[in-house]
């Protein structure tokens, strides 16, 4: 028998979602070592009843199996959709089949793409916005404007009787294994490396967001990926460090290596800086986890890059990594450059024109021909003394 229940987590709130265990890839880009769920929820006042967010297509008998726990799909009144992305709105094509009454509330951007991307009909899309509320009979949806969270249509939803927050992706994390809560020490570093990986080009927004969360009474934040936090404090703790872009004394350290001469001097770069007191993330770019990556990036203060010179550039990984982190656009100011060439430079140049842009003060540079010799360690790990000196002012 299946065993698909439906969560109570707050008075006549419900999880309705599914968890996708085996999920190994998000975006075609990052990896998923925890799966991810797709978090929906329903609202059942005493004369309407509510779903906010779908699932993934794929996963909409079990969660029409879960919202039947709570309440019969087809006398849902309302369907919320606080974002298009398909891991939460894919299922909305299947459920306005299944339910011939139901409402689509979405933002004005989100209702165009409503109709564009699950030809939703106009006339069953009701816009709301800012401060709109619906009453469901002793409780109330309340809209908030988020947008570029990441998307540029994102809302968040409001119950002001359960103090609860449905603000999808913001605050999310991809595990599939966490439902309520969870230990703070498990859920922040799986909150950060998702922050990372979506949130951090859009700090702004982001910051923008928060501000209007604190205003709200907020006992319980449900995103649409991860656990529900019903201790917000920790989550609303690190968000506010990550959208200010607070950093550490971190460096995040990333390279590829041919033949490690580059490699081996990134190590010596590595134990300049923790001999100085520098936290240091390293990623081999050959095997790198795109997500851990993502995730160092966020309170780094100095990013180290390391490539070979290949046909008279940077290695092509080298190149993946500097676009990488044009497009994160992580809070790190201060940066720094080791290469080993063969027969011909080029990885220095090209990196120098890739990062000079994105705002990075490269503060030393080493470019060797072969192995490095005794002196070219020296002169690597005087860089990572600099280095560790600006991190550290
Ligand atoms: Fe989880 Fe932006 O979708």
């Amino acid at each position: 028998m299946k065993n698909h229940n439906a969560q109570e987590f707050s008075q006549a709130v419900y999880w309705v979602g599914a968890r996708d265990w085996n999920r190994r890839m998000f975006d075609a880009l990052i990896p998923l070592p925890d799966g991810t769920s797709y978090n929906s929820y329903l609202v059942k006042g005493q004369n309407k009843t509510a779903v906010i967010d779908t699932v993934n297509v794929g996963f909409e008998e079990e969660w029409t199996a879960r919202i039947r726990q709570a309440a019969n799909p087809e006398d849902v009144d309302y369907l919320v959709m606080n974002h298009a992305e398909p891991d939460h709105a894919g299922a909305i094509p299947y459920f306005m089949r299944l339910n011939g009454k139901a409402t689509l509330l979405a933002s004005g951007k989100g209702a165009h793409m409503a109709q564009v991307y699950f030809n939703v009909p106009e006339e069953r899309i009701r816009v709301v916005g800012e401060n709109d509320t619906i009453d469901l009979g002793g409780k109330t949806l309340r809209f908030v404007d988020a947008p570029w969270l990441h998307w540029p249509e994102t809302m968040f939803t409001y119950v002001p009787e359960n103090k609860a927050l449905f603000p999808c992706d913001f605050f999310g994390s991809h595990t599939a294994s966490v439902l309520c809560g969870g230990e703070d020490a498990e859920v922040i570093p799986a909150a950060k490396r998702y922050f990372g990986e979506i949130m951090m080009p859009f700090r702004k927004q982001g910051e923008k967001a928060l501000k209007k969360v604190e205003e709200l009474d907020v006992a319980v934040i449900a995103p649409s990926h991860g656990p529900i936090h019903t201790s917000p404090k920790p989550i609303l703790d690190a968000y506010r460090a990550w959208t200010a872009g607070q950093t550490r004394a971190k460096a995040i350290l990333v390279y590829v290596s041919m033949w490690g001469a580059t490699e081996s001097m990134m190590k010596t770069m590595a134990e300049a800086l923790l001999a100085r007191g520098i936290e240091v993330g390293i990623h081999n770019l050959v095997n790198a986890d795109i997500g851990r990556l993502a995730g160092d990036l966020v309170d780094s203060r100095a990013i180290v890059f390391g490539s070979p010179t290949v046909l008279g550039g940077l290695h092509p990984l080298g190149v993946y990594a500097a676009h990488l982190v044009k497009v994160l656009r992580p809070p790190a100011r201060l940066a720094a450059v080791v290469s080993s060439y063969g027969w011909g430079k080029g990885a220095i140049r090209q990196a120098q024109e890739m990062l000079g842009p994105m705002g990075l003060e490269i503060v030393g540079v080493s470019e060797v021909n072969g192995p490095p010799t005794a002196e070219d360690h020296r002169k690597v790990a005087e860089i990572g003394e600099q280095l560790a000196a600006r991190i550290l002012a």
